[in-house]
């Protein structure tokens, strides 16, 4: 989700009002993955990185995640949603701990939709820690199931906002098979509009997984 900071600046407004904005489109956009049956979906809301950031502009960013996480739990819950926060929790305040644990705990039997909010999340962090616990484990061939996403699915789609065409230390590991989608649009003007458009872009593609397209084309004709 990037792009709020130029929103904002667009607007002669402080960045952090580009931020609340964000959150409306990510109101938006848990509507959007809802209607085309999207079952997890994941959003990177503050990588490691993002402790570099002015304190006022870190700290606002926190607050804004408890809040509207505050806010926000039991609609999801009663939506049928499961919500994930992924990232070294650890470094969080006691407060934002203890209402991620509600509401994991609140919603872990929700099977619609899976929601992760990658928090002090970063894709080099993600394959330390798992490399570490697999060592830990005793079976370092075994990594991969040490995770943060180890008992979801890889993503099929991946949404870039704001112009950059670069990955800045999101998934990695999980990432070698998606579909990478980048678009200019600023994250608090993505609506459904552009969902959508991201969507029929992804219907588009043919995904071969390593093998030709006349592979592909058979088995999705005898499939057919
Ligand atoms: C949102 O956009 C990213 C975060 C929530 C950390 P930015 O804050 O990076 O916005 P730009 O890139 O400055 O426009
Ligand atoms: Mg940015």
């Amino acid at each position: 989700m990037d792009g709020n900071g130029r929103w904002a600046q667009k607007r002669f407004l402080p960045r952090v009002a580009g931020h609340r904005q964000g959150v409306e489109a990510v109101r938006t956009l848990l509507r959007s993955a809802a209607k085309h049956g999207v079952t997890h979906l994941t959003v990177f809301a503050f990588s490691s990185e993002n402790w570099k950031r002015p304190q006022d502009e870190v700290s606002y960013l926190m607050e804004l995640f408890f809040k509207a996480l505050r806010e926000e739990i039991q609609k999801l819950h009663e939506n049928g949603i499961r919500f994930r926060a992924i990232g070294d929790i650890s470094a969080l305040s006691t407060e934002i701990q203890t209402l991620i644990a509600d509401a994991e705990k609140l919603t872990s039997g929700n099977l619609k939709q899976t929601f992760n909010v990658a928090v002090n999340y970063g894709g080099r962090w993600d394959i330390e820690q798992a490399v570490e616990r697999a060592a830990n484990a005793g079976s370092a061939t075994d990594f991969a199931k040490h995770l943060a996403f180890a008992d979801q699915p890889d993503p099929d789609l991946f949404i870039r906002t704001g112009g950059e065409r670069r990955i800045s230390n999101f998934l990695l590991w999980q990432i070698a098979y998606t579909e990478l989608y980048f678009t200019d649009v600023l994250w608090p003007d993505f609506g459904e509009a552009e969902f959508d458009s991201a969507v029929q872009w992804f219907a588009n593609r043919e995904r071969r997984f390593g093998q030709t397209g006349e592979q592909v084309r058979s088995v999705a004709a005898v499939k057919a």
